[in-house]
């Protein structure tokens, strides 16, 4: 017989398990983790995959007890692909949430984790997809930049988009400053498309993205993921 603690454990709502892949300081994972705190938060981030060893991300994931591994970064694309599909199933996770995560995947993991890939890009998407989307953004002047969750699909930021907003532009802005805003939004955006999506409130209909409400979600459960 199980103990008194045990019982309480399994009676615990299951979460769904995600892999976060990070490359840079970690701030998106940070927020994630943070969201995570609520009883409610409908995923669990069961480990945080970087390619490279100096990553924030990877002390933020250490100081919250949560499994880390490093894949050599110099792994050529469908290697490193792989290994980050082998991790993550071995943790369990059933998506890959990229939260700066700085390679590109290659196309066995769409096949792995199908309309299970997540993304945040520092733009308003399709404009200026890339690595230098802030940058870009100001170049342009553009009057407005912001930020596009999407799921990844087999190019680069090319994915059906799940949720935007909208980041004014100011005339004093330099690239830090204005990425600093956009990520501010991020913060508070990702994580909200993280728990719809391990809801199963977001539905990929030729492209585009549908957000069920909650009760369509518990009717629809497991579509679109
Ligand atoms: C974010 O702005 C994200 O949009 C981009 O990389 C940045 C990651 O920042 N893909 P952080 O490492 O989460 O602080």
């Amino acid at each position: 017989m199980g103990s008194r603690q045990e019982d309480a454990a399994s009676l615990e709502p299951q979460r769904f398990p995600i892999a976060i892949l990070a490359s840079g300081t970690g701030s998106n994972l940070a927020a994630i983790l943070e969201a995570a705190e609520a009883d409610e938060f409908a995923a669990e981030v069961v480990v945080v995959i970087s390619d490279r060893t100096d990553a924030g991300a990877l002390d933020i994931a250490r100081a919250a007890r949560i499994p880390t591994s490093v894949l050599s970064g110099s792994r050529k694309r469908q290697a490193l692909t792989t290994a980050i599909c082998d991790e993550a199933e071995h943790y369990g996770a059933r998506a890959l949430v990229l939260a700066g995560f700085m390679r590109i995947l290659g196309p066995e993991a769409v096949v792995r984790f199908p309309d299970a890939i997540l993304n945040t890009h520092p733009s308003l998407l399709p404009s200026f997809p890339g690595m230098h989307g802030v940058r870009q953004a100001l170049e342009h002047g553009a009057k407005l930049a912001g930020c596009t969750v999407h799921f990844i699909d087999e190019e680069v930021d090319t994915g059906p988009i799940i949720a935007q907003e909208a980041v004014a532009v100011l005339a004093s802005d330099t690239e830090d400053a204005l990425h600093a805003r956009i990520k501010a939004v991020e913060h508070r955006l990702y994580p909200q498309v993280v728990d719809a999506f391990a809801r199963g409130r977001l539905v990929v209909q030729d492209r585009v993205v549908r957000w069920l409400d909650e009760v369509d979600a518990t009717i629809a459960e497991g579509v679109g993921r």
